[in-house]
């Protein structure tokens, strides 16, 4: 009976603390990302011919909801997401967001040249550039933190892993605060950054 009761007290606790951090509804953000479908894939994860557009599946929902009101408000400058987003409310974003959380993300593979290289700079950085290990904020196993708006990097596409290394380089994508991700990119050749997203395509 005890049991019991303990059973029931931590699911209402479990349901109160998923609702604190994801507000959307799933049901309704699957209905309205029917477009983002032709992308992204009807599961979420993307099609591997199409390299440069992400899986979304179990991505944090914090970190979708910023950039969908980013691309919006274009602090992240992207001429394909824009139009896409251009007409969606909050609640939407909200909605898609949470949707695409509840997808389960797939994994890739890392090809062989890349892993021992794209590993090392995954895990320790580099002292000599003064490079951070990515694994200190985006996490052992690429999973990121979704407290901390850090994303999970695990399985993306290496090319779009790539792009967005490239583009914080360039400074054309801008929109991590604290120039986070600029600093690390700026600390990268062009051979490291082929080299991680290699890496984190096959991470899981
Ligand atoms: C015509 C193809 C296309 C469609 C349709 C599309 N997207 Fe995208 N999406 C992209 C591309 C390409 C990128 C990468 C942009 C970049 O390089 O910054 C992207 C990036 C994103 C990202 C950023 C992911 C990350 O990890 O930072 C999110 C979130 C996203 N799209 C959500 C959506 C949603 C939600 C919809 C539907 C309302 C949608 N997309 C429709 C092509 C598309
Ligand atoms: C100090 C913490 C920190 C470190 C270290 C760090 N990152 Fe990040 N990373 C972030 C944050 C925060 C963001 C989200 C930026 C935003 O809000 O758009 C991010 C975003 C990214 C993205 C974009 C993800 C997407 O879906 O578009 C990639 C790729 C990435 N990081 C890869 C790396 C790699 C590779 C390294 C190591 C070489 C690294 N990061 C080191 C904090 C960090």
């Amino acid at each position: 009976m005890f049991r019991n009761f303990c059973y029931l007290m931590s699911s209402i606790l479990l349901i109160f603390s998923f609702q604190a951090y994801a507000n959307g509804d799933i049901a309704a953000g699957k209905s309205k990302s029917s477009v983002c479908a032709a992308c992204h894939g009807i599961d979420g994860n993307g099609a591997e011919a199409l390299p440069m557009q992400p899986r979304l599946a179990g991505q944090h929902a914090e970190y979708t909801e910023k950039q969908l009101r980013e691309f919006k408000s274009g602090s992240r400058n992207n001429a394909i997401m824009a139009p896409m987003v251009a007409a969606l409310s909050d609640e939407d974003i909200s909605d898609i967001a949470v949707y695409y959380a509840s997808l389960k993300g797939t994994t890739g593979t890392s090809s062989p040249e890349h892993v021992d290289a794209g590993e090392k700079l995954y895990r320790a950085g580099d002292a000599n550039t003064g490079l951070a290990a990515c694994m200190a904020c985006h996490g052992p196993a690429g999973n990121g933190n979704p407290a901390a708006l850090y994303p999970s990097i695990a399985g993306q596409f290496a090319e779009y892993t790539a792009i967005q290394l490239k583009a914080f380089k360039s400074e054309t994508r801008a929109n991590d605060a604290n120039n986070v991700m600029r600093s690390v990119a700026s600390k990268m050749t062009n051979d490291e950054i082929d080299a991680v997203a290699d890496y984190i395509e096959g991470l899981h």
